[in-house]
């Protein structure tokens, strides 16, 4: 059987102090915001696989209604050795495409979440026990130290995850991943795309509430991690449609005017009644500026796929060959 290794590229408390900056700043911010990616303890990344299956949230059945249609070419195009995936998740999807990458020698996950990786490794043994998987807890922002593994590679970042990260940071992410990939190498990216307002608000406002908790989880992680205590009932899920910058934000808004301490950081943070807390934005795109921003970063679009609907998108680029850098 091939390996299976987890490493963890930072010390273990960096991510706690990455944690107390991101909350020290976001709280005394006007207004006031936490970075996505505090989401995904292991609870978080439960609700998450649970948002997945709801009827409302469609972008993952789109996504792998066009990974099942298109893997064939995938694999081809790509002829990929190894494959990365960025914020991988329970590697769910991927499975499909591991099936049809009969070159592939390394399957590399990159998540923040831990227990996703784990988890993941133990189906993926199981299902390819011949395949080496070296699972990196790391944050695919922060500068990522990847294994020595054959090329080319397939990085692939599903999920439209991508959207998650403000436009400034998805340029500067775009940018250092360019710098990373060779010439041989390919980018599989999924993009939400835009659509109308009351589907793209259903999905993320659901009739069950497992958006809501999963929203709320990120209070839960700072009640844990930094002595805060927050009260969950006293803030309610807010998923409303931004058409200026093409994104669906969630926010927490406070029922009542509280304060809040967090003793880890000696600090506390009073909230008016009413007053909304961004906890993430989910970009949705349209073609031409998907092409533009890869364009920006150096990287030039090869395949553009959609699923029948026209929902979601998975496109595959790579290096632009012409570009004077
Ligand atoms: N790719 C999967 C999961 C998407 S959920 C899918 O398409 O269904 C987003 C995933 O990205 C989560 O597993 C989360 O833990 C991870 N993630 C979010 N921000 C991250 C970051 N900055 N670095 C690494 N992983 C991150
Ligand atoms: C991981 N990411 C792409 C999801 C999204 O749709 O933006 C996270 C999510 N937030 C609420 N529901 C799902």
């Amino acid at each position: 059987m091939s390996p299976f290794t987890v490493t963890r590229t930072l010390p273990a408390d960096a991510d706690h102090a990455a944690l107390r900056t991101d909350a020290l700043h976001g709280l005394t911010a006007d207004p006031k915001r936490l970075p996505p990616k505090w989401f995904y303890d292991a609870r978080g990344s439960e609700l998450f696989e649970e948002i997945t299956q709801l009827p409302e949230y469609y972008p993952t059945r789109a996504e792998l209604e066009i990974l099942l249609a298109h893997a064939g070419a995938i694999a081809s195009v790509s002829g990929a050795r190894t494959m990365i995936e960025l914020g991988s998740g329970s590697s769910e999807k991927t499975r499909h495409l591991l099936r049809v990458l009969t070159e592939l020698r390394a399957y590399v996950p990159v998540d923040v979440s831990e227990s996703a990786l784990v988890q993941a490794g133990h189906v993926l043994r199981e299902q390819y026990p011949e395949l080496s998987v070296h699972a990196l807890v790391a944050d695919f922002q922060g500068g990522l130290v990847l294994p020595e593994t054959p090329g080319p590679r397939l990085v692939a970042f599903f999920g439209s995850t991508i959207g998650n990260l403000l436009p400034a940071e998805r340029a500067a992410f775009l940018e250092s991943l360019r710098e990373a990939l060779s010439p041989e190498d390919t980018l599989l990216l999924g993009t939400d795309l835009v659509k109308d307002e009351a589907t793209l608000v259903s999905a993320y406002d659901d009739a069950h509430g497992v958006t809501a908790a999963f929203n709320k989880n990120v209070l839960l992680v700072l009640n844990r991690e930094l002595g805060a205590d927050f009260d969950v009932a006293d803030f309610e899920h807010v998923a409303l449609w931004n058409p200026r910058d093409e994104w669906i934000e969630m926010r927490l808004r406070a029922r009542r005017s509280l304060t809040v301490k967090l003793t880890a950081l000696d600090l506390e943070v009073p909230f008016t009644a009413g007053e909304e807390m961004r906890t993430e934005v989910s970009t949705k795109f349209r073609p031409e500026g998907v092409r533009a921003e890869l364009a920006a970063a150096g990287l030039e679009l090869r395949q553009w796929w959609t699923d029948a609907m026209g929902r979601f998108a998975l496109s595959l680029s790579g290096p632009a060959g012409d570009r004077a850098r």
